[in-house]
């Protein structure tokens, strides 16, 4: 559907952006639109979704079972047309409870394999164990490939040193224009990144609320005809190593981030300069951001 795309380590394509479903499937009251929002992102041209066992115990990949099972019965897209990533709680990613967390997710998804799995977050079960599994699930064809998230510097290079660590596709992490921690030393790994949260939750984690006053975003808000959060999504767009996920229930914001994401709203590279001065990156390396 034109949406770009980002070479992975095996060769496929991932879509560069995609929407988040943090959040869903926590309010009954709520499910409806909530399917309705992620129908909506399909049916604009979004193909990657992203959603975890974590979200709403599991409601959240119920509503995007919904949605999609309502979307390939309505013609908009195949099974294979859309990229489904989810992710496994730390402590079920070893052998005692993976492939019944994984068959859960397919479940509940109502599709026969995942596009991605991650590692939600680090946690007590050793790491050769989990990527064991993770190869496992690949060779029963219950996953394409695997990845991680919330990897910091060492904890990529812990991965890298233990057999199949390498087959690691993506981390995803904490980024957008004012927390670039990722771009300092994680970038270099050559792994892709998938940036989270990068709207900043509508502003709600930075501490310094100033962001939404800066004069060059309201001046490129301007200039681009568009919103200051389309400016922070623009500027993460643009980054060639980051796929993003910005999450929303609003119809409204989804046609917002999908002109961003479609690059119909598309920075120069003179203005992303500018935003890389003035949003930099730290030059020393300083721990990702987690929440
Ligand atoms: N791996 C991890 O540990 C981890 C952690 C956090 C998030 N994630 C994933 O990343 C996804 C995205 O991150 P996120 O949900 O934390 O935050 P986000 O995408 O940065 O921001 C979401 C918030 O921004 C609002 N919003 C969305 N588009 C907007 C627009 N164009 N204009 C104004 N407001 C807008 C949404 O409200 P409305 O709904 O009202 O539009 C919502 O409150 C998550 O949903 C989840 O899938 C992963």
């Amino acid at each position: 559907m034109g949406l770009q795309t980002i070479q992975l380590k095996d060769g496929s394509l991932i879509p560069k952006g995609g929407v988040g479903t943090w959040e869903m499937g926590e309010m009954e009251d709520e499910k409806d639109l909530e399917v309705e929002s992620i129908y909506k992102s399909i049916e604009l041209g979004i193909r990657l979704l992203d959603t975890a066992e974590m979200y709403g115990e599991g409601g959240a990949e119920k509503v995007v079972g919904k949605a999609i099972n309502k979307a390939i019965s309505n013609g908009i897209v195949k099974r294979e047309d859309l990229y489904i990533v989810s992710k496994v709680y730390p402590f079920n990613a070893g052998k005692r409870n993976i492939f019944r967390s994984c068959e859960n997710s397919l479940k509940r998804l109502g599709v026969d394999y995942l596009d991605l799995y991650l590692l939600h977050w680090r946690g007590s079960i050793p790491l050769r164990e989990t990527v064991y599994c993770m190869e496992k699930l690949v060779k029963e064809k219950k996953i394409k490939r695997w990845g991680v998230s919330n990897f910091d510097v060492e904890d990529m290079e812990e991965l890298l040193s233990i057999p199949n660590g390498e087959n690691c596709v993506v981390n995803q992490v904490l980024y957008h224009i004012a927390s670039r921690e990722a771009d300092t030393e994680l970038v270099k790994f050559g792994i892709p990144l998938m940036a989270y949260s990068p709207l900043a939750r509508a502003g709600t984690i930075v501490r310094d609320r100033s962001i939404f006053k800066n004069e060059l975003i309201l001046e490129l808000a301007e200039k681009y005809n568009c919103t200051i959060y389309q400016i922070m999504l623009a500027f993460v767009h643009s980054q060639p190593n980051y796929i993003t996920i910005p999450k929303s229930t609003q119809i409204k914001h989804l046609c917002d981030n999908y002109d961003v994401l479609s690059d119909k709203i598309k920075l120069s590279e003179e203005d992303v300069q500018r935003l890389d001065n003035e949003f930099p990156a730290p030059t020393i390396r300083r721990p990702i951001n987690m929440i």
